[in-house]
């Protein structure tokens, strides 16, 4: 292991609106057959995780039996658990379907669909209450990078999510994600000392709020993180591992990523 602190990384695959049935379970089932032997003696310290479409997830289901072997994550989750909101599907149907989790707050939903800081807590709260594991998605557009107002921008996305949430629901089941929207499937990707400062300042704020346990929570980055800048990333110190986009439509390159996060 080359890390040296004890949060857990994760590795996680956002496939996007990509993958028919067949090739999301080929691709399902290549992630499975090869994390094994990426992640090597580092079993105890790196998750990995893939988020196909809502319509796959029952195919990777069977790779992703109960135990840490490998996770399986919606794109997107509901804001309530039961009812009549038509077209949404809850929390506790996605644990009863066999999914372990959800990423709440994509980038992605929060510019195309108008998700708001709102919305996004609303979703947060419900999926934490109903025991479901969360990939919570900040991160600032490029005008906001270049007004330097980018910390201020995503201490302020946390705020609003975490404003109802309650202390004992911010355990290891929630995971952060930084995704900085202008390295999003641009091929440009945060420099490593940008991330890190990123991170450092959402953990100071994570640490401030809920004291250790908001401290020590895993934080990740996404933005065109590939198999050539995985290992710069990660040697900054507050960067946990990965949310991975396009490179992790193809089995090779997802789990070349993993095998450097598992330090090998
Ligand atoms: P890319 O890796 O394609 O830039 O996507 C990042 C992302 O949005 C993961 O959620």
């Amino acid at each position: 292991m080359t890390h040296t602190n004890e949060r857990l990384r994760w590795v996680i695959g956002n496939w996007k609106q990509n993958k028919l049935r067949f090739e999301a379970r080929e691709l399902a089932e290549a992630v499975a057959q090869g994390r094994a032997s990426a992640v090597g003696a580092a079993e105890d310290r790196v998750r990995v995780g893939i988020a196909p479409t809502f319509l796959c997830l029952d195919l990777a289901v069977p790779f992703a039996p109960p135990g840490d072997a490998l996770w399986l994550f919606a794109q997107n989750v509901g804001a309530q658990d039961f009812g009549a909101f038509t077209g949404e599907i809850g929390p506790t149907m996605l644990l009863d379907a066999g999914v372990n989790g959800a990423i709440i707050g994509h980038s992605e939903r929060r510019e195309h669909f108008w998700e708001t800081d709102e919305d996004i807590e609303r979703k947060l709260r419900c999926a934490l209450a109903a025991g479901l594991q969360v990939v919570l998605c900040i991160g600032e557009p490029l005008e906001i990078r270049e007004a330097e107002q980018h910390e201020t921008f995503v201490i302020s996305q946390l705020s609003t999510a975490f404003f109802n949430i309650p202390p004992e629901h911010i355990t290891e089941r929630l995971v952060l994600a930084y995704e900085p929207i202008w390295a999003i499937g641009t091929g440009k990707t945060a420099t490593p000392a940008e991330a890190s400062a990123m991170h450092h300042a959402i953990r100071t704020w994570m640490g401030e709020t809920f004291g250790a346990n908001g401290r020590d929570r895993s934080i990740l980055y996404g933005g065109s993180v590939k198999p050539a800048n995985a290992a710069a990333l990660l040697a900054a110190p507050d960067i946990d591992g990965f949310l991975v986009g396009g490179a992790s439509l193809d089995a090779a390159s997802f789990l070349d990523i993993v095998r450097t996060a598992a330090g090998g």
